[in-house]
């Protein structure tokens, strides 16, 4: 079969919206892929205008679960734990985003077993892994401005720190500066996960299991850093959070929270997938800081270069 036989190829690129097949169209695309070994880079654009289309809400009602099932099942091992897609949708740690997960988007890991690894390859080149592997420059540019202001001893705060991985090419770049690094995560596994990836720093960190909502500081900080946590917090939680920390900042400080934006192209990729995000613009998390008290001089929002990882920065001064 070529993709050509396929009148949803056409719907997709007319952008026109699918039509009652769409269903039985989506999972024979899907398997004419998984019987070729996986997606080569001629598939990507119309597999991602199919899989774009699982994030308009319209077309999401009209699916029923049965017909979620039969996309779903179309995928095959590909969908299996064996591939990243797969480690989102079964998620063999509990919950999304783990670090696991986290750690195979930065280290571009492609499954072991040949038949699969180009569904990885797909993954890696979409847009949302690659914001997230920008994150790891971000956070060493912020690491590295923080031990200039403060060069005595900088002391950081990393909540919901999972791998680790983006902390340990920061502190390879920047050396045994002064900065210490106070790490906070709900999961035993990324704690110890994180020491065998930091281990040549180990005397600058000191990991803390803990839940954010049940972590009291012995300390205050000059940065405190989240990056992947507050995207799973709806408005009510993110202020309740962003309020506490504010109390743990030293005079100068300042706080970086991450949260993906509002143009998400990875979006319904993957929301097939269960891994649910709250996307937010810059005016959103403008208004929520401005709740939380911070005035409109002490509120910025970066953001990545691909522009949908967003990084809300709050200062007290
Ligand atoms: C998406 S990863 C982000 C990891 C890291 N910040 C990064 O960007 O590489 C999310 C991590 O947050 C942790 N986490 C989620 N909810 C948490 C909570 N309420 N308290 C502490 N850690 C939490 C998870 O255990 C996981 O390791």
């Amino acid at each position: 079969m070529s993709t050509k036989s396929i009148p949803l190829s056409e719907v997709l690129k007319s952008g026109l919206l699918p039509g009652k097949n769409f269903t039985s169209e989506a999972s024979e695309y899907i398997t004419f892929l998984v019987n070729k070994g996986g997606p080569d880079r001629q598939d990507y654009s119309l597999l991602s205008a199919l899989l774009n289309l699982f994030s308009d809400t319209s077309i999401r009602e009209q699916i029923s679960q049965n017909e979620w099932k039969q996309i779903q099942n179309s995928f095959g091992e590909a969908l299996s734990i064996q591939t990243i897609q797969g480690w989102a949708f079964h998620k063999p740690l509990g919950y999304a985003g783990d670090f696991r997960i986290i750690d195979k988007i930065y280290t571009y890991e492609e499954s072991a077993n040949p038949q699969l690894a180009k569904w990885d390859q797909y993954f890696h080149s979409q847009k949302a892994p690659q914001a997230v592997r920008n994150r790891q420059s971000y956070l060493l540019e912020q690491i590295w401005q923080t031990s200039h202001e403060h060069p005595a001893m900088s002391s950081i705060l990393n909540l919901a720190s999972g791998p680790g991985r983006d902390m340990h090419e920061a502190l390879k770049v920047i050396g045994p500066a002064k900065v210490f690094i106070d790490c906070v995560d709900q999961d035993i596994r990324a704690i110890d996960y994180a020491k065998s990836i930091c281990q040549d720093f180990l005397p600058q960190i000191r990991f803390i299991h803990k839940n954010v909502f049940r972590f009291t500081p012995d300390k205050s900080y000059d940065l405190i850093w989240s990056a992947g946590l507050f995207d799973y917090f709806n408005d009510q939680i993110f202020k309740r959070i962003i309020k506490r920390l504010k109390t743990f900042l030293n005079p100068g400080g300042k706080i970086v929270i991450g949260n993906f934006s509002e143009n998400n192209p990875s979006r319904g990729y993957m929301e097939l997938f269960h891994w649910n995000l709250i996307h937010r613009s810059p005016e959103h998390l403008q208004h929520l800081a401005h709740d939380c008290g911070f005035t409109m001089n002490q509120i910025r929002v970066e953001q990545e270069p691909e522009g949908i990882n967003l990084f809300l920065i709050l200062s007290n001064s």
